[in-house]
C-alpha cells in the first residue's frame, strides 16, 4: 500500500496468507523510487496521487494487480497494464452518493454565495439585513441543470436536484439513460451544443480520457450563457483552467464551483484571485469518513481477490 490507509483495508487481508506492507507516509513516491519499490511486490493498492504510468508498469511487469482507491483511474496507464497482463481495479458505487452530495453542496454554495457570506460575517462588517443585499445570489430551484456524463454520479446528482429542487435536467452522455429512469428524472438527452447553451448550471461527471481532456475550453465557455455556472467534481483537466479563469474575469459565465483542478494541488492564479461566485474545494467529493473507509476496504478486496487467483469485484475495462 503506497500511502497511509484505514485499517479497514488491512482487515481485508487477515487470514488470507497475503503479506501486506503499508508505507507510513502521505504523498506519492517519486517515479524512480516507485519503480524500484514495486519490484518487491505482486500487487499494489494505490491512491489517485500515485502515478502508475507506462515507465512504472513496464519496469514491473510481474505485478498482478494495481488496485486504485478511487473510482477515477486516469493516474494509471490502463492500456499498458492490460498489455502486461496486470489487472487494474477501482472503487465505484461506494462513493456515488457521497460525491453527489458534495456536488449539490458546491452548486448551492456558488449560487447562494455561501463561502462569501461566511467570510463576511467573520469580518465583522455585517451591519443589518438589507433588502438590496450586496450578496444576493441566484435561485437554484426550478432552474436547468446540464449533466455532462450521465454515469452513476451524474444520475445521483440528477435525482437529487430533479426531485429535491424541481430542476429540469438535460444531459449529454455516451450512453442514453434507460427510458424509465429518464422519465422518472424528467431528464432529456441533448447534443453537446444544446447542453452548453441551455444549462443554468453545467455539472461535469465524465471520466478524464483523451477525448474528454479540455472538453470545456474557451469555445465551449463562450457558448454557455453569461448567467450560467460551471460545477466540476469529476477531474480538473476536463476544463481548460486558463480559459475558465479568463471567462470568469470577462463575465462570459457567472461563476464556478470547482472541487478538482488540472494540476492538483496547484490552482490557476486567475481562479484563486476570484473571491466572488467562485468556490474552490480541495478534491473533497468522496471525503466522508464512512465513504473513505469503504473505498479503502473495496480496493483491498479487489487486490486480495486477484492475488488469490479470483476475479476482482471491480476490474477496470477500457471502453
Ligand atoms: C476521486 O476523485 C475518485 O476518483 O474516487
Amino acid at each position: 500500500m503506497t500511502q497511509r490507509i484505514f485499517d479497514d483495508a488491512l482487515a481485508v487481508f487477515e487470514g488470507s496468507g497475503i503479506e501486506v506492507d503499508v508505507r507510513d507516509a502521505d504523498g506519492p513516491l517519486e517515479p524512480r523510487v516507485l519503480r524500484a519499490t514495486l519490484r518487491d511486490y505482486d500487487g499494489v493498492v494505490c491512491l489517485l496521487t500515485d502515478r502508475l504510468d507506462r515507465s512504472v508498469l513496464e519496469a514491473n511487469p510481474h505485478l498482478r494487480v494495481v488496485a486504485n482507491v478511487a473510482v477515477g483511474y486516469d493516474n494509471i496507464d490502463v492500456a499498458t497494464a492490460h498489455r502486461l497482463g496486470i489487472v487494474v481495479t477501482n472503487t465505484p458505487d461506494v462513493l456515488t452518493e457521497t460525491t453527489a452530495d458534495l456536488t449539490v453542496a458546491l452548486l448551492l454554495a456558488v449560487a447562494r454565495r455561501i463561502p462569501e457570506g461566511d467570510r463576511f460575517v467573520r469580518s465583522g462588517r455585517w451591519e443589518r439585513w438589507r433588502l438590496l443585499e450586496e450578496q444576493t445570489g441566484v435561485d437554484v430551484h426550478g432552474k436547468t441543470l446540464g449533466v455532462f456524463g450521465m454515469g452513476r454520479i451524474g444520475r445521483a446528482v440528477a435525482r437529487r436536484v430533479a426531485h429535491g429542487f424541481g430542476m429540469r435536467v438535460l444531459y449529454h452522455s455516451r450512453r442514453p439513460l434507460p427510458e424509465p429512469e429518464a422519465a422518472a428524472l424528467g431528464a432529456r438527452a441533448v447534443g453537446f451544443e444544446e447542453l452548453l447553451a441551455s444549462s443554468d448550471f453545467l455539472s461535469l461527471h465524465a471520466p478524464l480520457t483523451a477525448e474528454t481532456r479540455h472538453v470545456i475550453g474557451a469555445a465551449e465557455l463562450a457558448r454557455m450563457r453569461d448567467d450560467a455556472f460551471l460545477v466540476n467534481t469529476a477531474r480538473g483537466a476536463l476544463v481548460d483552467e486558463q480559459a475558465l479563469a479568463a471567462a470568469l474575469r470577462d463575465g462570459t459565465i457567472a461563476g464556478a464551483g470547482l472541487d478538482v483542478f488540472e494540476d492538483e494541488p496547484a490552482v490557476h492564479p486567475g481562479l484563486l484571485a476570484r473571491q466572488e461566485r467562485v468556490v474552490l474545494l480541495p478534491h473533497l467529493g468522496s471525503a466522508t469518513i464512512e465513504t473513505r473507509r469503504r473505498m479503502a476496504a473495496v480496493a483491498a478486496t479487489n487486490a486480495r481477490a486477484v492475488l488469490l487467483g479470483a476475479a476482482p469485484p471491480n476490474p477496470v475495462m477500457i471502453l
